[in-house]
């Protein structure tokens, strides 16, 4: 029997509006009364913040396929590394995760080599192409908690929302990547000032704007859960803000790098500022913050897109789009938003906590008593340089090497079990 006392830690549960120093006991993989215990490992966590683990919904973790890029076991190893307990695996793979065989795989793997939790999601169409549907309740059968065709878009409106019809029946939430594709099609960052200058071809933020239209519509009309990944713009924001005060089941999510980045960064010509969506202007990057100060943007999810060196090491135009997230997430969140004191603590936590977990349909998620230990502490005032030769990852690909940070996670546990632990 194994057992843990965190003691002295500012214990913060936004579930239960806890917000407060004490002691959190651990035995058998659950949350305990602390006077249960009998022989515990003690830490003293004085100084440090501690919550339930974080959760990420937007992880790609490339095997099966490409685990040169990254692999379940790195991918995994990474997560821990962030303080995320749980992540959702994009279906995105090769094969892609549209069959119940796959989720299986992906299961199975995980099982004996996971570092945490690995909850998969299947593809809303046969192969993520957007042609036919994928076999739904056969994937809900096999375990998967969402669907995505993530990386791509259904840009068949008909069949957009015969998905929608199903993904309820099943009551599976969708998370959808928002990009309508006459619009997109041979960009490669955002359409503005910066890719004028530059001379490259843009993606207008309309592209990204007519599919969160669509799908708040589809949202409202069948009265189902659509999670908008990755948003970027402001009039996405705006029409978030509208939809959710009128009652319709969206939600939506942001990127640390959308909230901390901006186009103009890629007159550096650095490949680690390609991903799709692009970085977008100033104005947008100020309307996500107040979408997450103002509780429109839910989320705070990585879309950790490990690439290998070969692949980014490419001019701008020919480089795949995506970036590594999973190890920089708190720092770059704390340092963009708590530091400068857009949001506290508490409202941070939950966009890595209750958010993700409203969006999975995961109830309680919090430290009570008969819980999963699934816990992360971090140290809020550890600064710091991003090393990324550091990392748990394979991949490489992040634009915040040698950024300066504030908020340095220090453990992470899973089901009672240390699957991370430094500086405490
Ligand atoms: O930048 C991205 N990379 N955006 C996506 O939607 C997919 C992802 C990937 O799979 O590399
Ligand atoms: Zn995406």
């Amino acid at each position: 029997m194994s057992e843990l006392l965190l003691k002295n830690a500012r214990i913060v549960d936004p579930a239960r509006n806890i917000d407060e120093i004490g002691d959190i006991a651990v035995a058998d993989g659950v949350i305990v009364e602390a006077a249960s215990l009998k022989s515990p490992e003690v830490i003293d966590l004085t100084g440090k913040v501690l919550s339930p683990g974080f959760i990420d919904v937007h992880v790609h973790l490339r095997q099966p396929g490409n685990t040169t890029a990254e692999t379940i076991a790195s991918g995994t190893a990474a997560a821990a590394a962030g303080g995320f307990t749980s992540i959702v695996a994009m279906p995105n793979t090769n094969p892609s995760a549209d069959t119940a065989g796959a989720i299986e795989y992906l299961r199975r793997i995980a099982d004996e080599q996971g570092m945490v939790k690995v909850l998969p999601c299947g593809n809303m169409t046969k192969g993520g192409k957007g042609e036919e549907m994928a076999g739904i309740g056969s994937l809900k059968n096999a375990g998967v908690v969402a669907l995505s065709d993530d990386g791509k878009c259904i840009q068949d409106h008909g069949l957009m929302r015969h998905v929608v019809e199903y993904a309820k029946s099943f009551n599976l939430p969708i998370l959808d990547h928002c990009e309508e594709t006459t619009l997109a099609s041979g960009g490669v960052m955002n359409e503005g000032k910066w890719s004028v200058l530059l001379g490259m071809n843009g993606i207008p933020g309309a592209s990204e704007e007519l599919i969160i239209a669509r799908n708040i519509i589809f949202a409202r009309q069948i009265n189902w859960k659509i999670h908008m990944q990755h948003v970027s713009t402001k009039d996405s924001v705006d029409m978030l803000r509208r939809a959710r005060a009128k009652g319709v089941p969206v939600t939506g999510e942001a990127t640390p790098h959308h909230l901390s980045l901006t186009d103009e960064c890629v007159k550096k010509f650095d490949t680690n500022y390609k991903m799709n969506p692009p970085l977008r202007s100033e104005e947008d990057r100020q309307a996500l913050i107040q979408g997450i100060a103002d509780g429109t943007i839910t989320v705070i999810a990585t879309d950790h897109a490990p690439h290998t060196q070969t692949a980014k090491l490419v001019e701008f135009d020919h480089a795949p789009f995506g970036i590594i997230g999973l190890e920089t997430a708190l720092p770059v969140c704390f340092t963009q938003l708590v530091v400068p004191g857009i949001i506290t603590i508490p409202q941070l936590i939950s966009k890595f906590t209750t958010g993700p977990a409203d969006v999975l349909g995961l109830e309680n998620y919090s430290l009570s008593i008969g819980n999963p230990a699934d816990i992360t502490v971090f140290d809020p005032e550890a600064k710091y340089t991003v090393d990324k030769n550091t990392f748990r990852s394979k991949a490489r690909n992040t634009p915040f090497d040698g950024m300066k940070v504030q908020g340095r996670i220090n453990l992470t546990v899973v089901d009672g079990k240390i699957v991370f632990r430094e500086g405490c």
